[in-house]
């Protein structure tokens, strides 16, 4: 087991890679909470996992009690956070139960919401089985759920008080749900760390094979990088910003192929056009976009527009893009790489190249 931990003064917390879910119980244990705690799931992964975590947390004394939440993003909503409230009120949890994230990033998403709210604020646990929810989604603090108008619209910031990733429970993750994750840890190669990008290149087939060694080595690396740049900026006042390489074009795509095209898929997508666009305004070399689109390929994730069934017009995608802007206060500024494990935040960029980007 490997220890990262996550510094934020007295929110700081650990997130333990490669620990067993039959350790959650003492992990839990030691941070004193209630004994009264709640398994957020969906029943997908409560039916692989429900049982062992249950019995970890009833080896350590809680008394634990699972609740469901059907699978899918179309259910990571205000309704189904009420519904997470009805059965804690039902169960008169109290303040120092701890609510207990068994999923995927839509299960962390809308469970550390919840937590943030009920009662005005319970303790919460992180136990991430999706790649993307690993090395992303369950480290950070992010915490939401999706309005009818947009997703992730509505949410807090709240950081988990542990995060135990079980690197076993991958070995059931649908193929392209693990290839989803993988243009995660592909962005903090671009972003930050050119060695993981090389050791990806090199260990493709082993980190595809979830090799053990290089699966746990990639998990890590993105968690310490994840951890650094929120302990650094823990409200994206500036630098948590560069999370977002390939998010803006990836967020179009994900909205225009309403949600069939999964957030890593798009985001892998997005990064590729990021590149190109920097490359075009002179801010990186021909090199950086060609290694990009290269290792996207390589990972079998999707790298251009194609990937959508019907393909939109370029005013469509502007139009999709321009929900960041209003963001933003009127302007968008883009994470662009300037060399492999470098980018910025610019503003600096051409209009009329990026319309011709999607236009290709
Ligand atoms: N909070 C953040 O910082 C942050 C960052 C990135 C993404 N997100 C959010 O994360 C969500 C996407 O997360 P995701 O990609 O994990 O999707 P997901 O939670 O929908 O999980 C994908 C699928 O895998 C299944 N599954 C989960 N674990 C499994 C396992 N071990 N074995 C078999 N099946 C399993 C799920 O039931 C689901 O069907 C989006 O809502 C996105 O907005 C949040």
């Amino acid at each position: 087991m490997h220890v990262v931990k996550v510094e934020l003064g007295a929110r700081s917390y650990d997130i333990l890679i490669g620990a067993k879910l039959e350790k959650l119980g003492e992990e839990m244990g030691r941070l004193r909470f209630g004994r009264k705690t709640a398994v957020v799931t969906n029943p997908t992964v409560n039916r692989l996992y429900g049982q062992r975590v249950l019995k970890a947390l009833a080896a350590a004394d809680f008394l634990a009690m699972p609740v469901e939440v059907p699978d899918g993003e179309q259910y990571k909503t205000l309704d189904w956070a009420n519904a997470v409230f009805t059965a804690l009120l039902i169960n008169t949890f109290d303040r120092r139960s701890p609510l207990v994230a068994l999923g995927g990033g839509v299960i962390g998403d809308l469970t550390g919401f919840a937590a943030s709210c009920y009662m005005r604020g319970v303790p919460f646990i992180q136990v991430p089985t999706t790649l993307l929810a690993m090395v992303d989604s369950s480290v950070g603090g992010k915490t939401g759920v999706n309005h009818p108008m947009g997703k992730n619209m509505i949410g807090a910031f709240y950081q988990p008080r542990l995060v135990l990733m079980d690197l076993d429970t991958l070995k059931t993750l649908p193929k392209e749900e693990f290839l989803s994750g993988m243009a995660e840890v592909i962005k903090y190669g671009v972003i930050w760390d050119r060695e993981l990008f090389d050791f990806l290149d090199k260990n493709r087939e082993k980190v595809l094979a979830q090799e053990q060694g290089p699966l746990g080595h990639i998990i890590r690396r993105s968690c310490e990088i994840k951890a650094d740049v929120v302990s650094k900026d823990e409200r994206e006042g500036g630098l948590r910003a560069i999370l977002n390489l390939g998010h803006t074009v990836g967020h179009a795509v994900e909205t225009l192929s309403n949600y069939t095209v999964r957030h890593g898929e798009a985001v892998a997508i997005g990064m590729v056009y990021a590149a190109k666009l920097a490359h075009r305004s002179g801010q990186c070399d021909a090199r950086v976009p060609e290694r990009v689109e290269k290792l996207v390929r390589d990972y079998g994730l999707p790298f251009s527009l194609s990937v959508l069934k019907r393909r939109p017009s370029v005013t469509e995608l502007m139009d999709a893009i321009q929900v960041d802007k209003k963001a933003e206060g009127g302007k968008v500024r883009l994470v662009l790489p300037k060399k492999v494990g470098e980018v910025v935040m610019s503003g600096e960029w051409d209009e009329q190249q990026l319309r011709a980007l999607l236009a290709e």
